[in-house]
């Protein structure tokens, strides 16, 4: 899978997610072998840069941050593709420049009128260049090789603004035009998700009503909210993970076997299970929502969400967020789905565990018997990336005692091959035209649907609650599953 003659254009070149991820990736995947020879990389923004410029803030992005060691001839040849246009987005000569960079390109490194735009600028943006990309005929190849738009989050806040998003992309580009980005599927362990349940036979059996006793989807975050208090304020944890990352997980854990690896085939299965996704009746009992407090945190005294640059002191923004879920369909009828995210918490993990019911009854000598937890399997997203199984084993010794241990499979051990980092994966599968690890608009939209009764009940219900920063969020989230006689996992 190599990608063929392209180039690809990113607006909002000058931002922190073109430094320390996009740039890296085109790097790594030239240093992989996975770009063609001819390939282009042009940069737009507003800065008063030239090219050299420009290629010196690659070539110090690279450095920083790129997988794979940096090797001169590849960084010779990929920067010689290397263009800057600077303007404002509504600057009509700009994109007048862009348009004859993007001639020349095809000229003299034979792009073949092959582009994708990456649209790495804050969600106001959008209408602006998407409007500029159609007026100055770009958005069209004109029968002269493809173009593609390449869209990150946040697609809206809302259901009805994710369909003004949606309607306003669909103008100028085909819907197989446009790759939305939710880096999370861009992650091994999360392809793998899909390779563990439909290929094999161990798993499947069991991935059911009759043995799950429920599902535990956690993203946590030890981090604060950095610099990005002009994002974050007033979205929230809910919205930045939950409707993306979380229901993503929850789909391709929840989902039916495709017909096939292809897109289409996939789209239908994610969206069909997440059409059957309901919200408890009781959102007070069922969805918890907090904000991070000053605390110790990996031995540093952090400031509070409130005393963050950027935040208003009086913001009800939750960087913690956990809800039940459940899934209307004969395999998970009365399953609950947990899921949790939160920023400032114990440690960074993401993970999704499958906790299997206890024995129906035990054999042993309730004297001799631990108490047990139940079976699990866990799979291990990041950072400790790999599979856990856990389950009771009797414990040497002239006695029956039964323990909990667990059978592990951890990347670094069974792999020599390194994982790409989820952007090179995904730069790549839209070169290619791969759209298979990239949500549909459809099921953007069907996961704001499921989010915004959350968010409209939260609005109408005072602040969220406080928790200490490096502890595993507010007291009301374990008190959300003790009421159903659960527990979370500590990770
Ligand atoms: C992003 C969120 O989508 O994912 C961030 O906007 C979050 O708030 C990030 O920090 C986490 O990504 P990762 O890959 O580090 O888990």
């Amino acid at each position: 899978r190599i990608a063929g003659p392209s180039g690809l254009v990113i607006f909002g070149v000058t931002g922190d997610l073109s430094r320390k991820k996009l740039m890296p990736a085109v790097y790594d995947l030239a240093n992989r072998g996975l770009l063609p020879p001819g390939f282009s990389l042009v940069g737009f923004a507003r800065r008063e840069w030239e090219d050299q410029d420009f290629a010196q803030v690659v070539h110090d992005a690279v450095k920083q941050y790129a997988r794979t060691p940096f090797r001169e001839e590849v960084w010779q040849q990929l920067s010689e593709g290397f263009r800057f246009v600077q303007g404002d987005f509504d600057d009509d000569a700009a994109f007048g420049n862009l348009r004859e960079t993007m001639e020349s390109l095809d000229k003299e490194r034979g792009t073949g009128g092959n582009f994708a735009f990456y649209l790495s600028v804050p969600p106001k943006f959008f209408p602006t260049v998407l409007e500029q990309l159609k007026e100055h005929g770009l958005s069209d190849s004109h029968g002269h090789g493809w173009r593609r738009a390449v869209i990150e989050k946040p697609f809206g806040h809302d259901l009805e603004s994710a369909r003004e998003l949606n309607k306003l992309v669909h103008e100028v580009f085909e819907p197989n035009e446009v790759f939305r980005i939710d880096h999370y599927l861009g992650k091994e362990t999360v392809q793998n998700i899909l390779a563990l349940r439909f290929g094999n036979t161990i798993f499947e059996p069991l991935w059911n009503r009759s043995y799950v006793d429920h599902v535990q989807i956690t993203m946590a975050e030890d981090i604060g909210i950095g610099g990005r208090a002009g994002y974050y304020d007033g979205i929230g944890a809910a919205r930045d993970v939950i409707q993306n990352h979380l229901l993503q997980l929850l789909a391709l854990t929840a989902m039916e076997e495709p017909t096939s690896f292809h897109p289409k085939a996939l789209v239908a299965e994610k969206l069909k299970v997440l059409n059957a996704v309901r919200l408890p009746d009781d959102l007070g009992e069922h969805t918890v929502r907090g904000q991070y407090a000053a605390g110790w945190q990996g031995g540093e005294l952090v400031p509070g969400y409130l005393e963050e640059e950027g935040i208003d002191p009086e913001s009800v923004t939750d960087t913690y967020a956990a809800l039940k879920l459940e899934i209307n369909t004969r395999r998970w009828a009365g399953v609950p789905f947990y899921l949790r995210t939160g920023k400032r918490l114990g440690r960074r993990v993401t993970e999704i565990a499958v906790v299997f019911q206890k024995p129906p009854h035990s054999p042993f000598d309730a004297m001799e018997t631990q108490e047990l937890g139940a079976n699990a399997l866990v799979i291990r997203v990041q950072p400790d990336e790999g599979v856990t199984i856990r389950f009771g084993s009797k414990v040497p010794g002239t006695s029956m005692e039964i323990r909990d241990v667990t059978m592990d499979f951890a990347y670094g051990e069974s792999f020599t091959e390194s994982s790409p980092e989820a952007y090179e994966r995904l730069i790549l599968d839209v070169l290619l035209g791969d759209a298979n690890l990239f949500p549909r608009h459809q099921e953007v939209e069907r996961s704001w649907e499921i989010l915004d009764p959350v968010e409209e009940f939260w609005a109408s219900s005072g602040r969220p609650e406080s928790y200490t920063s490096g502890t595993w969020g507010p007291a009301a989230a374990d008190e959300m599953l003790a009421r159903d006689g659960r527990s979370w996992r500590r990770p």
